[in-house]
């Protein structure tokens, strides 16, 4: 791989926008892939806010315009001809997923490293749709992705060692903790987290305490940073309830299924911080 590698991120949305600060900010030439002005708008503002909360801090080692500079835009797959790496980071829904590779497999080429940063899909399947697949690799950011520090790295059943070894050492470069997880619903953090937002609607449901309470028992009881049900905000509910769907489907249809509180709420569009309401509401 060229020491100035180009990264492809598609998808410009919370996700997308995170994971290509993480890159920009590592030094790499980063090209964002979606489908138009609004949505680039919005990621350049996003990626504005978070380098500006850093730079208060002193996180960033360099001017927030140079990482800018190092991030554009792109609506036409066919312009990220020349890219390296390619990190998929649509919305949680296999059919999107599926079609963005199928496109993607026809700019790409032996030498392509291809990852997707998929929550809770099988990698194994979605590897199907590339033309090597032994350049295929899960590489899982967490919300928000320029501060959290784990990535979990997922094989699928012909990821090479080389392609392995590769993404192993990237995940260091982006100054991240890699952990491998065997390529299982959910893999480790959202196997186990989804649940507890899960539980904690259904308590929300139940009446057991209000919203507020039931986050305070959780930041107040077990130091969670973030109680629960503003954590299933902060990811988006039809996130949540995505990665349910696809625990319940194909761990164990009882144990996982979403509550009816859930259901409602990505019902009537109350998603979290994205829609501006979900358990709670916001500016
Ligand atoms: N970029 C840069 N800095 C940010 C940021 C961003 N996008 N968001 C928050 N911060 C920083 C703030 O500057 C602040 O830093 P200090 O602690 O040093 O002061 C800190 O994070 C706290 O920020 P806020 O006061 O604005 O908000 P908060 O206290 O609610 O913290 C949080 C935000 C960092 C997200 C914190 O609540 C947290 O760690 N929550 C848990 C997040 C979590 O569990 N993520 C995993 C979700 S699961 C997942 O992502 C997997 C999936 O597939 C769905």
């Amino acid at each position: 791989m060229k020491e100035n590698a180009k990264v492809a991120v598609l998808g410009a949305g919370q996700m997308g926008s995170g994971i290509g600060q993480v890159f920009a900010t590592a030094g790499y030439s980063v090209k964002i892939y979606d489908l138009g002005k609004q949505i680039f708008e919005k990621s350049r503002n996003r990626i504005r806010a978070s380098l500006e909360k850093l730079e208060s801090k002193c996180l960033v080692c360099e001017k927030i315009s140079n990482i800018e500079n190092r991030i554009s835009y792109y609506a036409k797959m066919e312009k990220l001809q020349d890219c390296d790496i390619f990190l998929e980071s649509v919305f949680e829904d296999f059919s999107i997923k599926t079609s963005i590779f199928c496109e993607l497999a026809n700019i790409l080429t032996e030498s392509s490293r291809v990852a997707t940063n998929t929550s809770s899909y099988s990698v194994a399947s979605l590897a199907s749709c590339v033309p090597w697949p032994e350049k295929f690799i899960g590489f899982h950011f967490m919300n928000p992705p320029p501060v959290m520090e784990l990535l979990e790295v997922i094989r699928g059943p012909r990821t090479s060692d080389e392609t392995f070894d590769f993404f192993w050492q990237l995940a260091k470069k982006l100054k991240k903790t890699p952990i491998i997880s065997k390529d299982s619903p959910g893999f480790v953090l959202n196997r186990i987290l989804i649940p507890m937002i899960n539980e904690a609607v259904s308590a929300l449901q139940e009446n057991v305490s209000s919203a507020e309470q039931i986050d305070a028992a959780l930041t107040l009881g077990a130091h969670h940073p973030l109680g629960p049900l503003a954590l299933g905000d902060l990811i988006g509910l039809d996130t949540v309830l995505a990665i349910l769907k696809t625990l319940q489907n194909n761990l164990d249809g009882s144990k996982y299924a979403p509550c009816p509180l859930l259901e409602d709420y990505v019902a009537r569009g109350f998603l979290g911080k994205k829609t501006k309401r979900g358990f709670y509401e916001y500016e």
